[in-house]
């Protein structure tokens, strides 16, 4: 009696950052999201939306961020997800453009974090997952992804929980032959999903 009533499932956004379609980092994410309902899911292809790189304008230290366009419907999704499911390929050792893209126009809410009091988040801690693939198999391949994706999920006051980062596959689909790598999506989407 008297106790919160936890929701059965957790919001889930799942951003897939890749501009090749139904390529490896999508592949993975759709695993990832497999055991959750469609209904708590939604899943997100940055590559088909208009998303401007930040101007820097420093509008957004003051109010919203004045580009039109469709990060602008992508924000309050960002805001209340309890999941955040994201996949990147690589590339040049980073985060693809369309993923980039929709990181910097976050400096709205680096902003909000600097003003709000230190020992008051704006929202509760959310969690979140970060899944990337590579064609090579370098020890620092996935260092730059990883740095900016933590210091994003920080941003957003989402824990960085879980990660799935595959080295070595290139052709689009590829992935599809690693029956193991999908387990893993799928073992990384369970836990990010169920846990607390
Ligand atoms: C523009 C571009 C840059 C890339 N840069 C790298 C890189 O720096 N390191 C690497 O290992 N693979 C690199 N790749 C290969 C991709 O990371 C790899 O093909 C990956 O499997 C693509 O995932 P996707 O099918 O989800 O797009 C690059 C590919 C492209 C198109």
């Amino acid at each position: 009696m008297g106790e919160a009533t936890v929701p059965c499932h957790p919001r889930i956004l799942a951003l897939a950052g890749s501009p090749r379609r139904h390529g490896n980092t999508e592949i993975l994410l759709d695993e990832a999201m497999a055991t959750a309902p469609a209904t708590a899911t939604d899943k997100i292809v940055l590559a088909d939306l208009e998303i401007r790189g930040c101007r820097a304008c420093d509008a957004c230290r003051h109010g919203p961020c004045p580009l039109g366009d469709d990060m602008q419907a992508l924000y309050p999704k960002l805001e209340t997800a309890e999941v955040l499911l994201v996949a990147s390929p690589v590339f040049f050792l980073g985060l693809s453009s369309q993923l980039k893209a929709v990181i910097d126009r976050c400096q709205l809410f680096w902003n909000k974090k600097q003003q709000a009091p230190a020992a008051a988040p704006a929202r509760p801690l959310r969690r979140g997952a970060f899944i990337a693939v590579g064609a090579t198999r370098g020890d620092r391949l996935f260092l730059g992804c990883r740095q900016t994706m933590r210091i994003w999920f920080d941003t957003l006051d989402v824990e960085y929980r879980e990660e799935l980062l595959v080295r070595g596959v290139d052709a689009r689909g590829a992935i599809r032959r690693h029956a193991d790598i999908l387990q893993q999506a799928r073992e990384l989407g369970q836990t990010v999903i169920r846990s607390r």
